[in-house]
């Protein structure tokens, strides 16, 4: 159980939990779209990426992520982050959140994304650029059968590109050969893509250079503004967890790592002053 005595009182804020900076991208997404309410983003910076850890690794980071934020008040978590989504989400969501607090919900990024991409494509070819857990997980390709069974879906692993962002090169002339490579790799693979599906949250930050090496005339689609359509969706309908999510135009940073440099990186990439606390995540 979430302990008792942590607990704020009343509504709290909405939690947004990635493994590091990536979790920004879609933050601001979803504060451009839902300004009034109050956010408390926490990323794991110190112990990213996840994205080449274990099934089992992923999902205890994550819980630790999502306890932390139940603990300072937030009754609704989004997992901004497609491994978390993939490998932590649904064993939390069926067998955690019951002995946590079962009035609580943990939403992830992987659904509304495939959503969206069923009405983007004309070809049917879609490719997927995500971390090597989210490819191997499969759960793109399962929610793509799911829901749009006519679409190919060719996925293709990154290794390289979250250290990219978490490290701080990702506008770096060195990090050229490695969008370059995937992005050659994925297009040979399959030649009639016409929607690229950015499965990872920190690829924003490496746009300009994706945008450089996808041929012309292919749609790229980041995901930040579809989860943010999508939890207005889920606060229309669900106006008990409205309810519960407190109004007052703020947002504070956790991270796990040093303060200063998320506050740098954040600043850049939010266009404002980040003042981040420092947590450490216990079991
Ligand atoms: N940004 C996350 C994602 O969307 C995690 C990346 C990582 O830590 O490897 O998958």
């Amino acid at each position: 159980m979430v302990q008792p005595s942590s607990l704020p009182a009343g509504a709290g804020p909405i939690g947004v939990f990635d493994s590091g900076f990536g979790g920004l991208t879609v933050l601001k997404n979803i504060r451009t779209h839902l300004p009034q309410y109050d956010y408390l983003f926490l990323g794991d910076n110190a112990r990213a990426p996840y994205g080449t850890r274990s099934f089992d690794v992923v999902y205890q980071y994550t819980l630790q992520g999502v306890k932390t934020l139940f603990e300072k008040g937030c009754h609704l978590v989004i997992l901004a982050c497609n491994t978390a989504s993939a490998k932590a989400l649904r064993t939390i969501q069926q067998h955690d959140l019951s002995q946590l607090d079962p009035y609580r919900r943990v939403l992830g990024i992987i659904r509304p994304t495939v959503e969206a991409v069923g009405a983007l494509t004309r070809t049917r070819h879609v490719g997927l650029l995500a971390t090597p857990g989210t490819v191997s997980s499969q759960s793109y390709d399962l929610e793509i059968c799911k829901l749009h069974p006519d679409i190919r879906l060719s996925g293709l692993a990154c290794p390289m590109w979250v250290p990219l962002v978490e490290n701080f090169e990702y506008d770096k002339p060195g990090a050229d050969y490695f969008v370059k490579d995937r992005l050659d790799n994925l297009f040979q693979k399959d030649p009639l893509i016409d929607t690229l599906l950015l499965g990872c949250t920190h690829y924003p930050f490496l746009l300009p250079k994706i945008e450089r090496y996808t041929p012309a005339g292919v749609r790229i689609i980041t995901q930040g503004e579809y989860v943010a359509r999508s939890l207005e969706d889920y606060l229309r309908r669900h106006p008990e967890m409205d309810a519960k999510c407190s109004r007052r135009g703020s947002c504070s940073f956790l991270t796990t790592e040093d303060a200063d440099n998320f506050n740098t990186t954040a600043c850049l990439f939010l266009q404002e002053k980040v003042h981040a606390h420092h947590i450490v995540l216990e079991e």
